[in-house]
């Protein structure tokens, strides 16, 4: 499928999904946000793909935000339903059932930092800049920021950068648990390519309910998270994947799974 704003390609079972509008620093409209839900639904319909790797394009810029120019006439309504929209295109990101890594190598502001939390893994090149600058626009984080960051970094770190609209460093980002990893500009998606191979070549069922019981499982009190946990680990014998990766072990090779 061909879209405006969005690129996927393939190398071998990693996709590489790319927010493509860097005149705006990939800032997010109807749109680009549209065409991202389009993308997604077609990453999880494809069953070559293991793992996602999502950045923005140009030098730049990850994110810089929802589309100021795009808001500035909203109506309270017509910003409601921008927002639901948001909200609805990230939670079909983040409960996609494959894996998806930020390579973030630039502006992740707003929309941006709020898209980047909404993905399983981040990782940030040294000269990347967080934030969530809205306040200093007279609105709210409106693609759950409010709700993603705290859960991320706390409740105090993320009232903080929220109130103040402070745009922070990569290497802040890392201290307080926002990014995963700062690696220099140049090895950014080498390093993300690296650590989607390193999870495409393990059990991808497997892979696939680690995801869902920890995502469904932070919705959960702890005793139905782990309650939870026990029915995917029971779901995993009844896989091929589960006999290859064991046989494999006793057998001192390397396991070839078929994701069955
Ligand atoms: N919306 C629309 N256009 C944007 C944009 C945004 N969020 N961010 C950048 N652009 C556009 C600029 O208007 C500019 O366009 P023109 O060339 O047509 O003038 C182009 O991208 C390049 O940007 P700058 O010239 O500003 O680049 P810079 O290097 O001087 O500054 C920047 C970079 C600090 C990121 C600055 O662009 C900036 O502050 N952007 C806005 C960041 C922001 O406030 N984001 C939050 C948006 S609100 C939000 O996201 C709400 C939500 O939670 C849903």
């Amino acid at each position: 499928m061909e879209w405006n704003t969005i690129l996927l390609e393939k190398e071998g079972n990693i996709a590489l999904l790319t927010i493509n509008r860097p005149k705006a620093l990939n800032a997010l409209n109807p749109e680009v946000l549209t065409e991202l839900g389009q993308a997604v639904d077609a990453i999880s319909a494809d069953d070559e793909i293991f793992v996602v790797i999502l950045k923005g394009a140009g030098e730049k810029a990850f994110v810089a935000g929802a589309d100021i120019t795009a808001m500035k006439d909203m109506t309270a309504l017509e910003g409601r339903n921008f927002g639901q929209l948001g909200q609805e295109v990230f939670k079909k990101l983040e409960y996609m059932p494959k894996p998806i890594i930020a390579a973030i190598n630039g502006f992740a502001l707003g929309g941006g930092c709020e898209l980047a939390m909404a993905c399983d893994i981040r990782v940030a090149s040294e000269k990347s800049k967080f934030g969530q600058p809205e306040v200093g626009l007279g609105i709210t984080p409106g693609f759950a920021g409010t709700q993603r960051l705290p859960r991320l970094v706390g409740k105090g770190r993320a009232k903080e950068l929220i109130y103040t609209a402070d745009i922070i460093g990569a290497a802040d980002a890392h201290r307080i648990g926002l990014v995963n990893h700062v690696v220099p500009e140049d090895q950014l998606l080498e390093f993300c390519k690296n650590m989607a191979k390193r999870i495409a070549s393990k059990g991808q069922i497997a892979v696939r309910l680690c995801k869902s019981a920890i995502d469904q499982g932070l919705e959960m009190d702890v005793d139905k998270g782990i309650a939870y946990e026990a029915e995917v680990f029971g779901l995993c014998f009844a896989t091929t994947d589960q006999t290859e990766g064991m046989t494999a072990f006793v057998e001192k090779r390397k396991p070839n799974f078929t994701g069955k």
